[in-house]
């Protein structure tokens, strides 16, 4: 149902099976490579009359600015202002941060007091006729502090570690039975500590803003991942109505966690565009990008599990803490995944948050499981080493259909059949079970493995569904081509549900002037918007079937609930029926769809939704547990005599629902398997004190296509009637999940060598 090339749409979702399902490249493809596409930071030509502002930013990470001298750039030729706390104190108004009922990333305000929180804040706002003169001006700005200690990530002096449940009032830790005896009676106990560090987003497309007013009308072109919170944010920050908002995402160049909800420079730009009197577009340095945005915090973990002599579970105890800023409830949550993921009687978890002088930190790429099953999947094969047993064994013998936590049913759950498929594909029956002993002249080999999994999510989302009556269909809602394919998906899908061709269909998203989807988050992109389509073409086809069938219709007398699509026509039991275009009339029919996923409050929702707060909902609708799952293996070879370490081939197999277009699925997969290899070998945010060290990409590492060994992707069939009405369940996260415990795990088999903290360096292995 699943595989390849397999399957559309039911009967009443989206009715043909012509294109959903089957590989197709992306429909903005052409556009991208050929340059046609523009983006945010394109729209600044002369013809526009835009201004160029640049940022100043703070060079001490806590205390006062005492000062500006601005006289060596106010002789920069062409400078238009330059705008401090003294010019925007008092203008924006506080928002919340969006996973506390607000719609910013962080509540932090520059330019709004002479308070430093933290390094690299923005101190100044500098606007010139161009990005050169405000560069220039920018860097010419000389700041005075008054500096007072900083405390810059984990034990620093000054760090404040608070227990989760007592930052955030839904956290509850979880305890189930007795944990502590349960490792006291096991016969193999793992007791170890992990550690993974802070990494910052690095999407090709920085994080501009671009703001223009028309009299008391703003209009802001930003990639964001929620135009909708923007657009609330900022009539909220600068008290008007969110009418008088509205903000364009157009194509993005990347996100995967970053662009996240309301950035602190966005109302800048547009209270400078204002005084102005003229557009601004920022694009802000990669460097500043390391400070303006959020970045994933580093974890520290502490595993204890426990087993009896077979190998079956007794005990897991698992303790982490992350980093987060002094202003902000966000915290990377993830015991909650690890806690459930295998059958275990004994389960004991603690999470804790350590306040430290720094931004807010927030998701990137697969929150919370990328650190998480880091550690936990290094102890099951510490375990696995232990027991001296196959880690695929133990994982199939702890291997459970309940979830342990809380004795609900997994909707389904297909992780063994994503370790056999991959186990085969990468041919695991090969590892030679004792670690250190594979050879390949100067290299030791190793083979891994981890899991991955993550719950699904799905949101409401509004859709508008049209019809010409030339045949042109257009879907049309608020939500954002991130570079994941969902255009083409909904292209596909249209083509589907009302019988036209791809080619005649235009999809539109990205702008608050459509009818409002949430957030591009939590890989709920497919299940929310899938859904929400699924159900508009099914209203427009009965709004046509009623018009088909009421009096003086072509197919008068028929039962409108008997008409299916056929071959781009309403087809009556009986064989008769009526092209499409000639049924929708000369005005074209058009409806909005308002799907809301099964289980949460239809009005919360959709207010929720109006209103760009987030509201993302887990699938299964509470009844069943619903996961995508994966199984990721690595060979790694480390040069005995240099250390080097190289990862030869990479091999993932998912299982994540129905799948709708192959193609952009396994793209999605190895991209995230590519970067799983970067967090395992490569990605690091160094610290000093407070300060990043590394901001910019001749320093902090990213794989390139040098490094990014063959990599193999492969579906797993996942039929799921649970999970949503389309048994969708996304997989834009799922792809990067494991891969480092993978490569860890492979490192540990060629050396013998367990490397606990990441990214694993080739003075690690000295
Ligand atoms: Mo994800 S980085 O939770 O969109």
């Amino acid at each position: 149902m699943a595989a390849d090339g397999e399957g559309g749409m039911d009967a009443g979702a989206l009715e043909i099976d012509a294109h959903l399902g089957r590989a197709h490249t992306r429909v903005e493809g052409p556009d991208k490579v050929t340059g046609r596409a523009l983006y945010s930071s394109d729209l600044t030509g002369p013809e526009t009359g835009t201004a160029h502002a640049a940022l100043v930013t703070s060079t001490v990470a806590r205390g006062r600015i005492t000062g500006f001298d601005l006289a060596a750039a106010e002789r920069v030729p062409g400078l238009l202002g330059i705008f401090t706390h003294r010019d925007f104190a008092g203008a924006v108004a506080p928002v919340k941060h969006l996973m506390a009922g607000g719609f910013a990333n962080s509540s932090h305000r520059p330019l709004d007091s002479d308070v430093v929180a933290y390094a690299g804040q923005i101190v100044a706002l500098v606007v010139a006729e161009t990005l050169e003169a405000a560069a220039a001006a920018a860097g010419a700005v000389r700041v005075s502090y008054a500096e007072e200690p900083a405390a810059g990530g984990f034990d620093a002096p000054g760090a404040e570690t608070l227990r989760l449940a007592d930052l955030k009032p839904h956290h509850a830790d979880i305890e189930r039975g007795d944990a502590e005896s349960g490792l006291a009676d096991a016969a193999v106990r793992v007791e170890a500590r992990y550690a993974t560090p802070a990494q910052h987003h690095n999407p090709i497309e920085l994080f501009t803003t671009r703001a223009a007013w028309d009299g008391d009308r703003l209009t802001v072109h930003e990639p964001t991942r929620y135009v909708g919170a923007v657009q609330h944010g900022l009539a909220a920050q600068l008290g008007l109505d969110p009418a008088q908002v509205r903000v364009v995402a157009g194509l993005i160049g990347g996100h995967f966690g970053s662009k996240f909800a309301l950035s602190q420079h966005t109302a800048l730009v547009a209270l400078a565009a204002r005084r102005l009197g003229r557009p601004v577009s920022l694009v802000p340095s990669r460097r500043n990008c390391f400070t303006i945005a959020n970045y994933r915090p580093e974890s520290r973990h502490r595993i204890r599990l426990g087993a009896d002599r077979t190998g079956r579970f007794t005990a897991l105890v698992h303790e982490a803490e992350t980093v987060t800023s002094r202003f902000d409830p966000f915290v990377m949550e993830g015991a909650e995944v690890t806690a459930s993921l295998y059958a275990c009687p004994n389960i004991r978890t603690e999470e804790r948050a350590v306040r430290v002088d720094r931004n807010t930190p927030g998701p990137m790429r697969a929150p919370p499981e990328v650190p998480f099953l880091f550690a936990l999947e290094s102890a099951v094969d510490e375990m696995a080493a232990a027991l001296n047993m196959d880690p695929i064994a133990l994982r199939r013998l702890n291997d459970t259909a309940v979830d342990p936590v809380t004795g609900k049913p997994f909707s389904t759950r297909p992780l063994m059949a994503c370790f056999d498929a991959g186990a085969r594909a990468f041919g695991w029956s090969r590892r030679a079970p004792r670690p250190g002993t594979m050879r390949d002249g100067p290299w030791r080999v190793g083979l891994g493995c981890a899991a991955s999994v993550r719950p699904v999510k799905i949101a409401a989302a509004t859709m508008r569904v049209r019809l010409g009556p030339d045949g042109a269909a257009e879907v049309a809602c608020a939500h954002h081509e991130i570079g994941n394919g969902i255009t083409t998906l909904l292209a596909l899908g249209a083509a589907d549900g009302l019988g036209v061709a791809v080619e005649r269909v235009t999809v539109r998203l990205g702008d608050t002037d459509l009818p409002p989807a949430g957030i591009s988050g939590g890989s709920s992109t497919t299940t929310s918007l899938m859904n929400a389509l699924a159900l508009g073409c099914g209203q427009l086809r009965a709004v046509l079937a009623q018009a088909a069938t009421g009096q003086g219709g072509r197919l008068a007398g028929q039962d409108p609930a008997s008409l299916r699509l056929a071959g781009g026509r309403l087809v009556a039991p009986d064989g008769t029926g009526i092209a499409l275009s000639e049924a929708v009339g000369p005005e074209g029919v058009a409806t909005v769809a308002e799907f809301v996923p099964e289980g949460s409050d239809r009005e919360t929702a959709l207010r929720g939704l109006r209103g760009g707060h987030i509201g993302l909902a887990l699938g299964g609708a509470g009844k069943a547990v619903s996961w995508g799952f994966g199984a990721q293996f690595a060979e790694v070879r480390v040069h005995a005599e240099t250390g080097e370490i190289r990862v030869a081939r990479l091999t993932g197999a998912f299982a994540a629902g129905r799948i709708l277009n192959p193609l952009t699925a396994k793209s999605q997969l190895m991209g995230g398997m590519i970067w799983g290899l970067g967090s395992a070998l490569l990605e690091e945010t160094v610290l000093d004190g407070a300060t990043y060290r590394n901001p910019d990409l001749a320093e902090y590492l990213v794989p390139t296509a040098a490094d990014a060994p063959e990599v193999e992707a492969l579906l797993v069939p996942d039929p799921d009637d649970q999970v949503d009405a389309l048994g969708l369940k996304g997989l834009g996260e799922l792809g990067i999940i494991g891969m480092n415990a993978a490569i860890a795990n492979a490192v540990h088999h060629a050396t013998g060598r367990r490397i606990r903290s990441l990214p694993i360096r080739l003075e690690d292995m000295a």
